[in-house]
C-alpha cells in the first residue's frame, strides 16, 4: 500500500472510531501537554515547515490538520518567537486549495527581490511548498505532487499564492516533495533540495519561479529503509573550511525502527553534492525526532545552524494518548561539526533562552563516588518538567532513573558496548502501539575520560545531550504519574556535580 494511502486509511479508521472525547481523555491531555516544547493549540501537527528569521522573529510553520487529531488535509499552521522558547500562535498561514493539500516546504527572505514579489523596499517572505492533489492521487495518477510558492509582504501575517503555480510540475514520479530552498552565494542562484522517492534532486532558479534540474544524489548511498523526505542542504564553516550538510529524513529504517533523520557531509558546488565518505550518520538516536530542518537567515553566521524536528514517529504518531492536540516539536537546537576518529559528525545543543524558564534548583550534589544506588532527589509533589546536568570525572557504567511509585524511565551508559541508552520500557501507558516500548541504544562518539550530560524531561518527552551534544537521544514517554524520584547507580562513577532544576511552562 502506498504511504499516503496508508496514512489516509489510518486517518479514516481513527476518526470513524472516535466518538466523543471522554473526561478521562481530557485529563490525560493536560497531563501530557509539554510545558516547554512547542505544540499546536489544538488538533494534529507533523513536520516543521518554512522556518525563517525576519525582523527579530523566528517563524515556525508546521504541517497541521485543524479539524482532527490525526493526519488529514494539510495546512500550514503558524507561530512566532523572539527567543526560540516562548511561542505566539498565529492564524493558519496556508489553506489547501484546488491544487491540493499544502505539504512540507521551506521559506526564504528574497532580499534582492529576485522574484519581483516584494512591495516597495521590503523584501518578500516566500514560501516554497509541495501541493499534494488527493483527487489525482485517487484517480491513480502519479503526478499529484508539485512544487509551488506563496508570498507575504507583511512579516508572514497574510499570504498570497503565486498565480503561476505550480512552479515545478511533476515529471511523473509519485514521491516528489518537501522543497528546501537556500540562496547559494557563490553561484548567485536559488537552490532547491527536493525529496524524490529514493534520492534527492537539486534544482536551481534565478527568481524562485523558474526551476532547472541540476543533479541527483543518494540512490546508492545511506539508509533506504523507507521513502526519502524533507531534505535540507546548508553549509557549516569550521576551521578547516566550508562543509555542506545534507539532512534526509526517511519514513522507515531509522536506528530504532520507523522514521528518522540521516545526514551526509560533503561539498556542494552549486550543482552537485559530493559526500566525503559513505558513513550512515543519524542526527538523533532516539525514536522521536523526524523531518527536522534548519532556519533560513537569522542572527547567526554559517558556523552553526538552528534546527527543530517533529517529536514523533510515523509508526505511532497518530495513536499516542493525547486527544485535543497531538504532537510536539523538539527543543530548537544549534548544529555544528566535530571530528571523531577522523570523521566529521554533527553536534546538536539545545538553544533558546532556557534561563527564562528555569524556576530553581531541585537538587545539587557534588564530589560523590557512586558504587551502588544514590538518591539524587525525592520530591513528594511530583515534577513534570525539569532539567538535569551531570558532570563526571570517570567514564564508567552508570544509570540515571526517573521514577514514581511504579514507573521508571532510565538513561545510562554501558561501558562494554561503549553505548548510551534511554530505556522507556518501564512506563505504564504504552499499550496504544506495540512499536512504542523499547530501549534505544546510541553510540558514544567521544573518548574523553569523563562525561558531560544534559537532560530535558518534559511531561511526555526526554531529550538527552551526551558529551555536549555529540550523541543525542530524543524520546517520547507517557507515564501515569509525574516522577518523584531521581536516582543514580554507578560502577565507581566519580560525579563532580549533578544538578536537577525545575522548568516552568512557556505558555504561562
Ligand atoms: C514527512 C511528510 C512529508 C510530507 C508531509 C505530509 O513527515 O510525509 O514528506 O510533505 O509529511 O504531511
Amino acid at each position: 500500500m502506498k504511504y499516503f494511502q496508508f496514512l489516509i486509511l489510518g486517518f479514516s479508521l481513527i476518526t470513524s472510531c472516535k466518538s466523543s472525547i471522554t473526561s478521562e481523555e481530557l485529563k490525560d491531555d493536560e497531563q501530557y501537554r509539554p510545558a516547554f516544547h512547542f505544540t499546536p493549540e489544538k488538533m494534529w501537527m507533523n513536520d516543521p515547515n518554512g522556518m525563517v528569521y525576519f525582523d527579530g522573529e523566528y517563524h515556525l510553520f508546521y504541517q497541521h490538520y485543524p479539524d482532527s487529531n490525526v493526519w488529514g488535509p494539510m495546512h500550514w499552521g503558524h507561530a512566532v518567537s523572539t527567543d526560540l522558547m516562548h511561542w505566539e500562535h498565529l492564524p493558519i498561514a496556508l489553506y489547501p486549495d484546488s491544487l491540493g493539500y499544502i505539504f512540507s516546504g521551506s521559506a526564504v527572505i528574497d532580499w534582492e527581490n529576485t522574484s519581483g514579489l516584494g512591495k516597495g523596499d521590503k523584501p518578500p517572505m516566500v514560501a516554497v511548498y509541495t501541493y499534494h492533489d488527493p483527487i489525482r492521487e485517487k484517480d491513480g495518477e502519479n503526478t499529484y505532487q508539485t512544487q509551488a510558492i506563496a508570498y507575504s509582504n507583511d512579516n508572514g501575517r497574510s499570504w498570497t499564492k503565486y498565480e503561476g503555480n505550480p512552479v515545478l510540475p511533476n515529471p511523473g514520479i509519485q514521491d516528489f516533495r518537501d522543497p528546501k530552498v537556500i540562496w547559494h552565494k557563490k553561484s548567485g542562484k536559488w537552490i532547491m533540495a527536493l525529496a524524490v522517492a529514493d534520492h534527492i534532486s537539486f534544482y536551481s532558479s534565478p527568481d524562485l519561479k523558474d526551476w532547472s534540474f541540476e543533479s541527483d544524489f543518494g540512490k546508492d548511498i545511506g539508509a533506504h529503509g523507507g521513502v526519502w523526505e524533507c531534505p535540507d542542504l546548508f553549509p557549516i564553516i569550521e576551521n578547516i573550511g566550508e562543509k555542506w550538510i545534507l539532512l534526509v529524513s526517511l519514513t522507515n529504517g531509522g536506528p530504532q525502527g520507523g522514521s528518522a533523520t540521516q545526514y551526509f557531509i560533503g561539498d556542494f558546488d552549486g550543482s552537485v553534492f559530493t559526500p566525503e565518505d559513505t558513513v550512515t550518520r543519524w542526527i538523533d538516536y532516539g525514536k522521536d525526532n523526524y523531518a527536522g530542518v534548519t532556519w533560513s537567515d537569522g542572527p547567526f553566521d554559517d558556523r552553526s545552524k538552528l534546527f527543530i524536528g517533529w517529536m514523533s514517529n510515523w509508526q505511532y504518531s497518530q495513536v499516542v494518548p493525547t486527544v485535543t492536540w497531538r504532537s510536539a516539536m523538539t527543543l530548537p537546537r544549534t548544529l555544528s561539526l566535530f571530528q571523531f576518529e577522523n570523521k566529521k559528525f554533527i553536534r546538536s545543543v539545545p538553544t533558546g533562552d532556557l534561563n527564562s524558564i528555569t524556576v530553581g534548583e531541585l537538587a545539587r550534589k557534588a564530589d560523590m563516588t557512586v558504587t551502588e544506588t544514590d538518591t539524587v532527589l525525592k520530591y513528594p509533589e511530583g515534577i513534570g518538567s525539569f532539567g538535569l546536568d551531570m558532570k563526571c570525572q570517570s567514564n564508567v557504567d552508570f544509570e540515571l532513573v526517573f521514577s514514581n511509585d511504579n514507573e521508571f524511565l532510565k538513561v545510562g551508559f554501558d561501558e562494554n558496548e561503549n553505548m548510551y541508552y534511554v530505556d522507556r520500557t518501564g512506563l505504564n501507558n504504552q499499550d496504544f502501539s506495540n512499536l512504542f516500548s523499547g530501549i534505544h541504544n546510541a553510540p558514544r562518539l567521544d573518548d574523553r575520560k569523563f562525561f558531560e550530560i544534559e537532560i530535558f524531561v518534559d511531561r511526555s518527552s526526554i531529550e538527552v545531550f551526551f558529551d555536549g551534544g555529540k550523541t543525542v537521544v530524543t524520546d517520547l514517554y507517557f507515564s501515569d504519574n509525574e516522577f518523584t524520584t531521581i536516582t543514580v547507580t554507578g560502577n565507581d562513577l566519580l560525579i563532580e556535580e549533578i544538578i536537577a532544576y525545575e522548568l516552568q511552562s512557556i505558555w504561562d
